[in-house]
């Protein structure tokens, strides 16, 4: 079976075709990181005017690549939500459009149902369940994964995303956009000792999180440099380095907490904060110290793309009593644990 995974939304236009036999035939990402740079932000306007542009021309060269006809396709997926509307929008239109002409069934994924099973388009694949942690620009969950669609949250933050921590803090340490990878590289060449920041709620039961006090902290700390002299190169690595370490740090001991209470022995590590190098190695070294094994998606995997669509897709495929529908669907906001098992 061959499923187009289709991916918009947020601020890449991404599709995937994923065989069962052959694996990924085609993976193609166009990210608008040009477009929204000079904003220092996604304006979502122009994330869903560019989507129009890019889609239909990226599924033409996903087939030309593979040698592919639409008559092959046996399904389309597509990101339904959450994300930004009016790109969910794109996606889902012309999606539906494309699985109706060709009379095939369509297929609406979870955005953050598809980051967690990336891992699946890996070898070797962790079984279920497994604990998951999605780090993404809009979510941190823990999640209990018993199967797909069997999700149970554990904590979630209170307040800003880890990534949008790490973008606000590349932002103010003068970051051109997109500031989560642009930290993560200045963090490498500094200290992350020089600083000692917060790590909020670490001291408090549950498994929550909290970022903003972090960032704050972080704020305040360059504020105070920079009133004496303006920061020097070396300084803003340092702050990044030490920011960097309070992150990693608030997520690997709440991981650690996570897998105590639930015994599970698997950790997946899925979203775009993912792709942090010295959160990956900071989990490997942890986890395997402790028998506990963990899974990460290649970095292309993690940050936002379609071939997890189409794994999440192929996973949700209708059985063939099902009822097909072409009804667009597009949530902004749409909570994993409402997804039903598949
Ligand atoms: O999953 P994703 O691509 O999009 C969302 O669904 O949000 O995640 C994007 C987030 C951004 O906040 C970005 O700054 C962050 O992931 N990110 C990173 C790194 N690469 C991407 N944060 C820290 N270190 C990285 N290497
Ligand atoms: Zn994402």
């Amino acid at each position: 079976m061959i499923i187009l995974g289709v991916e918009t939304s947020c601020d890449e236009t991404s599709v995937a075709l994923l065989d069962d036999d052959r694996g990924l035939l085609a993976h193609l990402v166009h990210s608008q990181i040009a477009i929204h740079a000079p904003f220092g932000g996604v304006v979502p306007e122009l994330a869903s005017r560019d989507h129009i542009r890019k889609l239909l021309p990226l599924v033409r060269q996903a087939l030309e690549q593979s040698s592919l006809h639409s008559s092959d396709i046996d399904g389309v997926a597509y990101t339904a939500g959450p994300g930004l509307i009016g790109a969910l929008l794109v996606g889902a239109t012309v999606a539906t459009g494309l699985a109706a002409a060709w009379r095939r069934p369509a297929i609406p994924v979870h955005h953050m149902e598809a980051h967690l099973l990336a891992p699946l388009l890996e070898t070797p694949r962790p079984g279920f369940p497994f604990l998951a942690l999605l780090v993404s620009g809009g979510h941190t969950l823990l999640v209990a994964v018993g199967g797909v669609g069997d999700y149970r949250v554990l904590g979630q933050t209170l307040d800003d995303a880890a990534g949008e921590a790490f973008d606000k803090t590349a932002k103010m340490l003068g970051l051109p956009y997109p500031g989560g990878p642009q930290l993560a590289r200045l963090a490498g060449t500094g200290r992350a000792d020089r600083f000692r920041f917060p790590r909020p709620m670490l001291n408090r039961a549950g498994l929550d999180f909290s970022f903003s006090g972090l960032k704050t902290a972080v704020v305040l700390e360059a504020r105070q440099l920079a009133a004496a002299r303006p920061l020097e190169e070396s300084v803003r690595a340092d702050l990044a380095s030490s920011f960097q370490e309070a992150v990693v740090d608030i997520l690997v001991a709440r991981c650690l907490r996570a897998l105590e209470q639930t015994s599970l022995t698997r950790l997946v590590v899925a979203g775009g904060v993912g792709a942090n190098q010295r959160l990956r190695q900071r989990l490997r070294d942890e986890l395997t110290a402790r028998g506990r094994e963990v899974y990460y998606p290649r970095h292309e995997f993690c940050t936002d793309n379609a071939a997890m669509v189409a794994v999440a897709g192929r996973r949700r495929f209708p059985s063939r009593d099902a009822t097909r529908s072409y009804a667009i669907t597009a949530r902004a906001r749409w909570d994993l644990e409402e997804l039903a098992p598949a």
